[in-house]
């Protein structure tokens, strides 16, 4: 799962809050990109194609930025001014955005109890960014509760210190960090892959057959250039077999990984290099490709259903 954090901040020198907040999540996640807009358009001449590219390769944005009059600051809107176009925000042709997740994260000077109708500011904040909740409904995007703090603006000597307003950020940061965790673990692309590079570590160890049965479905269609087995009798008679053969410590390298779903299971096609040592002393050195079909159960376990491998050379 990808992240884009679209950084909104004009001054950035005078920044504590945002700057610490961005560069706390992309120091922790490593699935975030930023894009700083100021920095990148400080003249506000935004290269639309390169924003809306970005966009099509996120799977969450995360829009970052100081809470000001009431808004975002300027150059944000007029990032969505240009970004969000027709048909690709909206429009006959546009859902290029649908299905991401679209997540406000925003630091507010004034405290919280100043933000209710009995306070200075009247309004509650989800009132003040319902254009915004507007935006992402019809981008058709999944609008999620947004993350803020108040109290975020340090004034020498009259409002807050700055050690305050820094561990709100830090507090904000690991909120901000705990939603896109929360969103990777959901992403079975994301289980998928990380379940996948586990599987070759233990086939490289050449752990027990128990690891891998737990994961083999009933009946699953198992095919190797030793021939075709069938479920965790299958596995375990092919993997007797592998065990007599190779030493462990062998090396599965996945070269490529692409993970698609198709009617409620993901096909799941790698090219992976193998390197191992065989008891009779020969190096062997293969470049195979793997075709596996999962399933994800309602109970979150992963199942494969079939496990194809296929010898390049
Ligand atoms: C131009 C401007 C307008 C602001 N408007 C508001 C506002 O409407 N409500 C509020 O609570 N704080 C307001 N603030 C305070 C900012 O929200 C606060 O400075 C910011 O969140 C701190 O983040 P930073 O350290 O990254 O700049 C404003 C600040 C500036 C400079």
């Amino acid at each position: 799962m990808k992240t884009l954090l679209i950084l909104a901040h004009p001054e950035p020198d005078k920044s504590i809050a945002n700057r610490r907040i961005a560069d706390g999540v992309v120091a922790k996640s490593k699935n975030t990109e930023v894009r700083d807009i100021f920095a990148l358009y400080p003249d506000y001449n935004i290269d639309i194609e390169a924003e809306q590219r970005a966009l099509l390769e996120a799977d969450t944005v995360i829009f970052q930025y100081p809470f000001w009059w009431y808004n975002m600051p300027a150059i944000l809107k007029h990032w969505f001014d240009n970004v969000f176009d027709f048909n690709f925000a909206y429009g006959p042709e546009g859902d290029k955005l649908k299905g991401k997740n679209f997540l406000l994260s925003f630091t507010i000077g004034g405290p919280a109890d100043a933000y209710s109708p009995i306070g200075y500011n009247h309004f509650r904040i989800e009132d003040f960014i319902k254009p915004m909740e507007q935006t992402a409904y019809l981008a058709q995007m999944n609008f999620m509760t947004p993350v803020y703090e108040h109290g975020m603006v340090y004034i020498p000597g009259v409002y807050n210190t700055q050690e305050a307003v820094e561990e709100r950020a830090d507090n904000h940061t690991e909120r901000l960090l705990n939603v896109i965790n929360r969103l990777e673990n959901e992403d079975p692309e994301t289980k998928i892959k990380g379940f996948v590079k586990e599987w070759f570590e233990n086939l490289d160890k050449l752990t027990d057959d128990g690891y891998f049965n737990n994961y083999i479905a009933n009946g699953a269609k198992l095919s190797f250039a030793e021939g075709e087995f069938e479920g965790h009798e299958g596995f375990s008679e092919w993997y007797a077999g592998i065990k007599k053969t190779i030493k462990p410590d062998n090396e599965h390298r996945i070269e490529s990984i692409n993970v698609i779903a198709e009617n409620g299971h993901f096909n799941v096609d790698m090219s992976v290099k193998l390197k191992a040592e065989t008891y009779q002393g020969d190096t062997l050195q293969l470049n195979v490709k793997e075709n596996w079909k999962v399933e994800i159960t309602r109970d979150g376990r992963i199942k494969i259903h079939e496990y194809i491998v296929n010898t390049i050379n």
